[in-house]
């Protein structure tokens, strides 16, 4: 099994927060979709004829794309790949781009899946991160996107937002929980380079909730969808029983995927790849037929290292049998010894096989990733 991610590199304006590589102009939207097309094309050999169960449309925003456009992109992709029955097709959506028509006929072309980036369901927030919608709005196509058939819809939101309360963030949770969705992705806010929000804290102009704040939030997090029945299987997700994102469990699962598009990466189990982050150039280069890409071969300390960092954010964790049979020994013994403080002082649990982070283990897992790391 295998996934492919196509990224599409525009947005109509940048969020503050957003260091995601797009361009705020769709100016050479055709451009960019004919050298997308060639490289579904040059790259139809990367996933060696594995079926697909997952396509994701990321970005940038993929929903400025037309019903057409999408479909065109899915029909290239389906000249050289099969597609699993059951396929996951996820869209990433943004609020401002969707209505009751739009959303039907993301359904008649096969997107089953929806990932739409509410972040706040408070104006001022919405505000403040320069999104293009307001709370209703978002509330109103969600709504909308039931209606149209889709009964796998993931939400984002942010917390840690400048000057965050946790009335504000339980206001959100309450809100979202109400919705009857199946899927929540809540990333802690990460100030970015390149991002106006870097800017603003640099001069002043924002201020940080502290640690503590931020840990009573990912706290009421946990405890609000917890008791909506949402299992939380890795660190920022959240999901009812069977709607576990497909797509970011075949990361997690250390599964074939090829992204494309600017930016993108790619692991095909010994090597990684990663396009270029420039529209224009992607766009030369591409249609001189060749792969815009830098390719890292992995070594076996890398492969232990991405298992160690993937596995553990998840509720699957880390299997030391598999360690032992893929790796050896010698990593074996290294993650007996990282991790036995670790187990000592209730950060990480052993269950049966599987080292996880329990729920106190979580709230200092960059310090457990950098102790299990062999470098
Ligand atoms: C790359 S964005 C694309 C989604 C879509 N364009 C949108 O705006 O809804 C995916 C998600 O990453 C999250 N994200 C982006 N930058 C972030 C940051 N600096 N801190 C926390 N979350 C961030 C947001 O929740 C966003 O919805
Ligand atoms: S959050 Fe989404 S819309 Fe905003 S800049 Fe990032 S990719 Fe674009």
């Amino acid at each position: 099994m295998a996934g492919i991610y196509i990224h599409i590199p525009f947005c109509k304006s940048k969020c503050a927060y957003c260091d995601f590589f797009s361009v705020a102009t769709l100016s050479r939207k055709e451009e960019f979709l004919q050298a997308l097309a060639n490289e579904i094309e040059l790259q139809r050999n990367y996933l060696e004829e594995e079926s697909l169960n997952t396509i994701y449309f990321g970005g940038g925003t993929p929903s400025v794309l037309s019903i057409q456009e999408l479909e065109f992109i899915l029909s290239q992709i389906k000249k050289y790949h099969t597609l699993d029955s059951d396929a996951e097709i996820t869209l990433e959506a943004n609020p401002d781009d969707l209505n009751y028509a739009y959303l039907k006929n993301l359904r008649s072309i096969g997107i089953n899946r929806l990932s739409i980036g509410v972040q706040s369901f408070i104006d001022k927030h919405l505000v403040l991160m320069k999104r293009r919608h307001n709370a209703n709005k978002a509330i109103v196509v969600i709504g909308e996107a039931q209606k149209a058939g889709f009964h796998n819809i993931s939400t984002d939101l942010i917390y840690g937002l400048p000057e965050m309360t946790i009335k504000e963030w339980k206001y959100n949770l309450d809100q979202l929980l109400d919705l009857n969705i199946q899927h929540i992705s809540a990333y802690h806010l990460s100030i970015e380079p390149n991002t106006l929000f870097n800017k603003w804290v640099r001069l002043g102009k924002i201020n940080l909730p502290t640690d503590d704040e931020s840990t009573k939030q990912f706290e009421l997090l946990i405890e609000k969808t917890k008791s909506k029945k949402y299992i939380h299987y890795e660190i920022s997700n959240f999901a009812l029983d069977g709607f576990f994102s497909k797509h970011n469990s075949s990361y997690w699962k250390n599964e074939k995927y090829l992204g494309m598009g600017p930016s993108a990466h790619s692991y095909n189990l010994t090597s990684r790849q990663w396009n270029i982050s420039s529209l224009p150039k992607y766009i030369t280069i591409i249609t001189q037929g060749e792969i815009p890409c830098e390719i890292e071969n992995l070594t076996k300390n890398d492969m232990y290292n991405d298992y160690i960092l993937t596995s553990l954010r998840t509720m699957w964790g880390v299997d030391i049998n598999k360690v032992e049979n893929d790796f050896g020994k010698l990593y074996f013994d290294f993650l007996m010894k990282s991790s036995a403080p670790f187990l000592e002082s209730n950060h990480l649990k052993k269950l049966d096989t599987k080292i996880c982070l329990t729920e106190k283990g979580i709230f200092i897992s960059d310090h457990i990733f950098r102790a299990l790391l062999q470098v």
